[in-house]
């Protein structure tokens, strides 16, 4: 695998690549791999000839009380699981190498799917997300992208980016990994104490309630993300949101063929996120 820093490197690669008629497929990351993201890597060797990662901690995706400064980086692990799993070509930038004029003059809203959910406590998280993926995906110009359906809610924003700007390339979501216990790999697991390890499972089952709960029948969806919430605080989380949308635009429970639900939700200083799609069957 080779590693590169600049716009120029990356370009002359992938130049190479396509002159060559290979496809290219690409894994947007902000590092602090885990096996989440390797399975992304892995499922695109199978999509595409070359595999292209990113891993850049992108400022403008970062509110006022997130700490930027603070998000872990961890360059050579995380090159030394890509080379494992097979990565072509990383690509980890600067942050001027990605904003030459300065971070944020132009920017990517997408209405509709950014407002609610971790757009309501996130204020601004998805325009940086969209911006930097927009640019991300301007500089790699792969024929194939692929996401973690972990983060739900921005696979739906990329897709619908993807869709409105006519993007050339197919965005894949990824189901997401999970532990024996059911807690989904996420960088953030870390961050939980022991103690607090054994509660998190506690998220995974409130969905897997949930998703019983609407495959029996049931449809009184308020009550449904009530209950899930109250399960939550009983084992000390600080719940956010628990909510069961449409899985295809995040739209309202009554109006959807197949569900998904989401939680987002505080352990301590630890915030964690979840989901499970439900065919409606
Ligand atoms: O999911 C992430 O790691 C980031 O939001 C992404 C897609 C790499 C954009 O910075």
């Amino acid at each position: 695998m080779r590693t590169v820093h600049t716009v120029a490197e990356l370009r002359a690669q992938l130049a190479a690549w396509r002159t060559a008629g290979e496809r290219i497929a690409f894994v947007p990351t902000m590092g602090n791999l885990h096996a989440g993201h390797i399975e992304l890597v892995r499922q695109g060797r199978q999509r595409a000839q070359r595999v292209v990662a990113s891993v850049f901690v992108n400022p403008l995706q970062f509110g006022v009380n997130e700490d930027f400064g603070r998000y872990p980086r961890s360059l050579p692990q995380d090159a030394a699981q890509l080379i494992t799993a097979g990565c072509d070509l990383l690509f980890a930038p600067g942050v001027e190498e990605v904003y030459p004029q300065g971070v944020g003059a132009t920017t990517v809203r997408v209405a509709g799917v950014t407002e609610m959910l971790e757009g309501e406590f996130r204020p601004g998280h998805f325009d940086g997300v969209a911006t930097v993926v927009n640019i991300l995906f301007n500089l790699v110009q792969p024929d194939v992208a692929l996401f973690g359906q972990k983060d739900y809610q921005q696979l739906a924003v990329i897709r619908r980016m993807v869709a409105d700007l006519r993007l050339p390339l197919e965005v894949v979501g990824v189901p997401t990994l999970r532990a024996e216990d059911g807690l989904a790999l996420s960088s953030r697991n870390q961050y939980l104490s022991a103690e607090e390890r054994a509660r998190a499972t506690t998220v995974h089952r409130v969905l897997s309630r949930i998703a019983e709960g609407l495959r029996a029948g049931r449809r009184d969806y308020e009550v449904l993300q009530s209950e899930a919430a109250l399960t939550l605080q009983r084992a000390g989380f600080r719940p956010q949101y628990v909510a069961i949308r449409s899985a295809e635009l995040l739209e309202p429970a009554a109006s959807a063929t197949d569900w998904v639900v989401l939680v987002a939700a505080f352990l301590g200083t630890t915030r964690l996120i979840d989901n499970l799609v439900v065919a409606a069957g």
